[in-house]
């Protein structure tokens, strides 16, 4: 059951247009002194909504609202249940506690969203940067039918998702393991978690953060040269909604549920091919360091547990975590 808050943003964020107080309260079964009630309520919250002359109640922030998730995701699996919220330390904790907490039986393919994180997380105890307005934090529940070393498959999957669905709006590249790169800045990235016991998983945690637009007043300066936003990348422009997240949030997901399902159905040889063919780095000379030496050698493949098959000067060596670096020369 939503909320008449709810619904009104609902629509106000559907159309990208005004919507006059009549045509409002009608579809809300509401009178116009409560719309016009419910719209101060939302202003006061802070959100840009005008009223138009002649025209009506225009939103000009791009929200992020549950309903309009639920409905872009009905009847898939990856969405099947949708919830927004306005801050939480990570949308990786919040819903791994809503998926093992006692009293948390979070289902399979339950999507979160929020505006703000304020621990949000990176791989290798990396902090993330979710600048709220423009950013996407999301994380999405499975219970998937695999044995626990199977589970690593699944970020792999999730960045084929991303650069599939997005290739539309920027030619983006995977980087090993699961960056989302525009001509060498990083504009997404994948963090997975899991809850098991030796040989039964009970929980995945995917959580994908993707700069949709750059941060207000830039980068910090640690990020300047290698964070990028995909409005910038697909050379889009900075009026209005150039791109929105929801839209954004809506492609992502219905890929990551195609490919989910076709991964269940048919193993991981049709993702592992997709992903070799997206990544930036194949067949090209690379560094990776592992966290303690550099590693030079030419990316060759990638393992089904999702390794990195380097070629080395002391053969082939797998690479199991790291950060990658693409380079010239060996
Ligand atoms: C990385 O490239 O280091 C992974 C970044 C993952 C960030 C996302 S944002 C949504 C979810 N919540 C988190 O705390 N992290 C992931």
């Amino acid at each position: 059951m939503h909320t008449t808050r709810e619904a009104l943003l609902h629509r106000l964020s559907a159309g990208n247009k005004a919507l006059s107080g009549e045509d409002l309260a009608t579809s809300l079964g509401i009178s116009r002194t409560a719309v016009w009630k419910h719209v101060h309520a939302l202003q006061a919250e802070g959100l840009d909504i005008r009223a138009e002359r002649g025209r009506g109640y225009r939103l000009y922030d791009d929200v992020l609202v549950a309903s309009t998730l639920a409905e872009g995701l009905a009847g898939l699996r990856i969405g099947n249940s949708c919830m927004v919220m306005p801050e939480v330390d990570s949308t990786n904790s919040e819903l791994m506690r809503l998926a093992t907490q006692e009293g948390g039986m979070a289902p399979d393919g339950t999507v979160l969203l929020a505006e703000r994180q304020t621990r949000g997380r990176g791989r290798l105890q990396r902090d993330w940067l979710t600048a709220p307005q423009h950013s996407l934090a999301m994380s999405v529940l499975l219970r998937p039918p695999l044995a626990p070393t199977e589970v690593a498959q699944l970020p792999l999957l999730t960045a084929v998702a991303v650069q599939q669905a997005l290739l539309d709006i920027a030619p983006l590249r995977i980087k090993w393991p699961n960056d989302i790169l525009c001509e060498g800045r990083k504009l997404a990235g994948i963090l997975t978690e899991m809850r098991a016991e030796p040989g039964a998983v009970h929980a995945v945690v995917i959580g994908i953060g993707i700069n949709v637009r750059p941060p207000e007043g830039g980068w910090p300066e640690a990020l300047k040269l290698i964070a990028g936003d995909l409005r910038s990348a697909g050379g889009l422009s900075d009026t209005e909604h150039g791109i929105r997240r929801m839209d954004v949030a809506l492609a992502v997901l219905r890929r990551l549920d195609v490919l989910y399902e076709q991964y269940l159905a048919h193993g991981f040889e049709p993702i592992r091919e997709a992903w070799w063919q997206a990544h930036a780095a194949c067949d090209r000379p690379v560094r990776v360091h592992n966290g303690k030496d550099y590693i030079d050698g030419i990316a060759e493949a990638l393992d089904a547990d999702g390794a990195l098959l380097l070629r080395t000067s002391d053969g082939l060596q797998r690479i199991i975590s790291g950060d990658l670096e693409l380079r010239e020369n060996i």
